[in-house]
């Protein structure tokens, strides 16, 4: 029941009563969650407040809604701390989840020229385009496009990037990665990346370029994930 003498919104009410039942398992990601008709009836407000409801938690991630079907129970996203330079492998493993990568290229070429400057590459060096489609629990997150100087890592095998990358340049290379910079920036997916991860054209990714060091400030990567901002919020914690 509502409470009609508080100060909280009814709309407001309505919106805690579906977070606290999918926060309880009782409404599980993927189940249809009651009619506006029914919450209607249910709670005794209008369907405009129940609109307004659904609608916020549609806009917060929390349900989504499918035409002429009903509205669902999304997945909770994941929370992708900003600190710590992780691996997509590493960030899995943290939640219990299994990681794995679909490999959609993976070629030895001359470093295009915006690659070869990031990289700090003379004109005509070579290096690995890689693509991969990164899943957690066999299910599309990300799409990654690596760059890697081919010298620094001459014995790269398709095999060795299907799994982690800075698995087998710290513990196979014995090279230490120190550091990165990350730039992230909100995007709509094209109808290729759509196609790979899942989701409709135009729906809002997730756009990240790293470019990471080994010790001496050595760049070994240039990589531009792209994820799905329907599962993923980044988190940082922020001093003043
Ligand atoms: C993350 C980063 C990439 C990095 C990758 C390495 O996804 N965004 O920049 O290349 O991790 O992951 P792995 O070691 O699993 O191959």
């Amino acid at each position: 029941m509502l409470k009609k003498n508080v100060p909280l919104p009814l709309y407001y009410q309505i919106e805690e009563y579906l977070k606290q039942k999918i926060e309880e398992k009782e409404f599980e990601a993927g189940r249809m969650i009651p009619s506006e008709r029914e919450l209607s009836e249910r709670f005794e407000v209008s369907r405009m407040t129940v609109r307004q409801a659904v609608t916020n938690l549609v806009n917060a991630g929390v349900l989504y809604r499918e035409k002429g079907k009903g509205t669902y129970v999304a997945e909770k996203k994941i929370e992708q701390p900003l600190k710590g330079l992780t691996s997509f492998t590493e960030d899995m493993k943290k939640r219990g989840m299994t990681s794995s990568s679909r490999l959609l290229a993976f070629d030895v070429v001359e470093a295009p020229r915006e690659i070869r400057e990031k990289l700090n590459l003379e004109e005509g060096e070579k290096v690995y385009g890689i693509q991969r489609i990164r899943m957690a629990d066999e299910k599309p997150m990300a799409i990654e496009n690596t760059f890697m100087p081919k010298e620094l890592l001459p014995d790269l095998t398709e095999e060795i990037v299907q799994g982690s990358i800075y698995n087998y340049v710290e513990h196979e290379l014995g090279m230490a990665i120190s550091q990165a910079r990350q730039i992230i920036e909100a995007r709509a997916a094209d109808e290729e990346e759509a196609n790979y991860l899942n989701i409709l054209p135009d729906s809002p990714v997730l756009h990240i370029e790293r470019k990471s060091f080994l010790a001496h400030n050595v760049p070994f990567e240039v990589v531009t994930s792209t994820y799905r901002a329907d599962r993923y919020k980044f988190i940082t914690d922020i001093d003043r």
